[in-house]
């Protein structure tokens, strides 16, 4: 049906944020329909998600792969194969090559645990604690070949509180990433996001080059 959209998501691990917008996509009648969850971690919790949601599921463990190239090119082949033509990635914990990032560049999208374009790369939630930050949270962003630099779509925020700890931050901003993820796939899917070299359009409005700003103050 070509006014649906196809997508493959990737994950490497527990697969909630696959779960929230599996969930969102039904409950909210989203025209998208997820051909293919990818894992390279072949004891991903995910992986029984998809198939408990009737998702076909392949594994590509890339210990298998002489090198970085080989294993995306397989990972290419296998989601053109279902014929996806966006990916979300959705804790996928693998670096991919420039070529691969390219091509499905403005056809790739990522959530990342913090406000991006702050604490790009790992642990920001100890990071946020540590270098004081009142406000955290999460952004989906497009996949761009510099890590974690791709244009932000939606970007969840929270109040860090004084009894934070890394890990209540987390739990907090993974329930946040259980909203955004799922509103901009609905936005994808409903032909209202465009990008333009890094601009993001929603509905024809170009947002700022922090996305558009969900704020929950009970998060
Ligand atoms: C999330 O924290 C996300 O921000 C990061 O990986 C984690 C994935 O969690 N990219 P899950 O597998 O979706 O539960």
């Amino acid at each position: 049906m070509a006014d649906r959209l196809n997508a493959a998501v990737l994950i490497s691990g527990s697969g909630s944020n696959l779960q929230a917008i599996v969930d969102h996509i039904r409950s909210h009648d989203v025209p998208c329909d997820i051909q293919l969850v990818v894992s390279n971690n072949a004891a991903a919790y995910g992986l029984t998600r998809a198939a408990r949601a009737g998702i076909s599921t392949a594994v590509i463990d890339h210990r298998a792969y002489a090198d970085r190239a080989t294993f995306d090119g397989e990972l290419a082949r296998t989601i053109d194969s279902h014929d996806a033509e966006v990916l979300f990635l959705a804790g996928f914990m693998r670096i991919l090559t420039d070529e691969f990032v390219e091509r499905y560049r403005g056809r790739m999208l990522n959530v990342h645990p913090s406000l991006l374009p702050d604490l790009k790369g790992l642990d920001t939630h100890r990071r946020a604690i540590e270098a004081g930050h009142v406000s955290h949270g999460a952004s989906v962003h497009y996949v761009t070949p510099a890590l974690d630099d791709g244009p932000v779509i939606l970007r969840g925020r929270l109040d860090v509180a004084a009894s934070d700890t890394p890990q209540s931050l987390q739990q907090r901003v993974h329930r946040l990433e259980h909203r955004i993820y799922p509103q901009v796939v609905s936005w994808l899917a409903h032909g209202r996001l465009r990008l333009e070299g890094r601009t993001v359009y929603l509905d024809g409005r170009a947002l700022p080059g922090t996305g558009e700003d969900y704020y929950d103050p009970h998060a």
